[in-house]
């Protein structure tokens, strides 16, 4: 079932045009997500504990540069109100995301919100923090933590290069190496990358796809890039394809990685969402199976705008999920309450290795 695609066909896909093709495309990229994980979508609350970050990503909106952001920090209260409203709306699983941090303060108090978190609630928990040292990976995970997202960003190292400021603390050599350390920690590994961005090509696209293969990730995270005024990146923005292009490149690259990762899991994003509002349904109609409703709390999310007009900036926990899951109901999308839905993937290939 799974297929075996080489560089200069998914090269070819990536450029195809023709609706009827892509539309057979995305249909057998839904049927084989079907028979591998089912049809349901699983639930991930997200919060966003912290805009605080050390780094200088060239797209990024709250790069440490930009001095427009307004930094806050989400007392460890409300996440843990967050982390019962997930459990109480039946999501089995949260994501805390946060900007990139160094200090033994903010490590130590990750560690003891995990453990508070799995005290309380039976949820499944992923982390989005960045790159952090094998020994803190290690610690997040005995303390609770069991799935990781690093998106590669690009794994092509010169477009990485491109987009990233060229001093050690942002070496594509760095983040690899992280990707592999989350590996050694148990984590179930989930990475992406960006799609539409200034200098990328088709080929490049279908690079991340094979890097995604042999790599052997469990979890995939993937959206177009959106333009953002405070950073330098924009100042090329004549070279990047137009919105709607991007959303097409996004859902086909969705499709083909479900074709050839039959039994991972695979993110419908919100940067999706900020180009169509229905832009995470047809990524779930073209194989994607996982969906994150933002709990961040209204008085914050502001201010963690990593692109302008992300959606749902003026909403609370209650609003952006009960609209989720309404939409899904709508499409008579079945969602998978009260389950962790971790990646099968992980469990047949890696868990008994440890
Ligand atoms: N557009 C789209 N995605 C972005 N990210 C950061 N900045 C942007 C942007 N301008 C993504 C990166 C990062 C994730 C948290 O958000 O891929 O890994
Ligand atoms: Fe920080 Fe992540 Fe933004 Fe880079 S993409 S500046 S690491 S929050």
């Amino acid at each position: 079932m799974t297929v075996d695609f080489d560089r200069d066909s998914l090269i070819g896909w990536l450029e195809e045009k023709d609706p009827e093709r892509l539309q057979a495309l995305y249909s057998e990229a839904y049927r084989t997500k079907v028979a591998s994980v089912g049809d349901r979508v699983y639930l991930r609350g997200l919060v966003e504990i912290s805009n605080i970050c050390r780094k200088n990503c060239l797209y990024c909106g709250i790069r440490r540069d930009n001095g427009a952001v307004g930094r806050y920090e989400i007392s460890s209260g409300d996440v843990l109100a967050a982390a019962g409203f997930a459990y109480g709306a039946g999501y089995g699983s949260m994501v805390i995301q946060g900007g990139e941090r160094a200090d033994r303060a903010f490590t130590d108090r990750i560690t003891s919100l995990l453990r508070e978190i799995k005290k309380r609630y039976p949820l499944g928990i992923t982390l989005s923090l960045g790159e952090q040292p094998l020994d803190v990976y290690r610690e997040w995970f005995e303390a609770g933590a069991h799935r990781y997202l690093l998106r590669i960003e690009s794994s092509t190292e010169e477009l990485y290069g491109k987009i990233h400021p060229s001093d050690r603390l942002h070496a594509f050599e760095r983040r690899i190496q992280a990707l592999r350390d989350l590996r050694t920690a148990g984590y179930q590994v989930g990475t992406g990358v960006m799609i539409g961005l200034p200098y990328q090509t088709a080929a490049h696209l279908a690079d991340d796809l094979l890097f995604f293969k042999s790599f052997d990730i469990d979890m995939c995270g993937m959206g177009p890039y959106i333009e953002h005024s405070m950073t330098p990146l924009y100042a090329v923005r004549h070279l990047i394809p137009d919105k709607m292009e991007r959303l097409e490149l996004s859902i086909k690259m969705v499709a083909l990685l479900r074709l050839m990762m039959p039994d991972i899991n695979i993110a419908a994003t919100t940067a999706m969402q900020a180009i169509d509002p229905y832009g995470r349904e047809r990524a779930i109609m073209a194989g994607a199976n996982v969906l994150m409703p933002n709990l961040t709390l209204q008085e914050v999310r502001e201010e963690y705008q990593i692109y302008q007009n992300k959606p749902g900036a003026g909403e609370d926990a209650a609003i952006s999920s009960s609209r989720t899951e309404k939409r899904l109901e709508e499409m008579k999308i079945p969602i998978g309450y009260g389950q962790w839905g971790d990646s099968p993937h992980f469990s047949r290939t890696k868990s008994s290795k440890g």
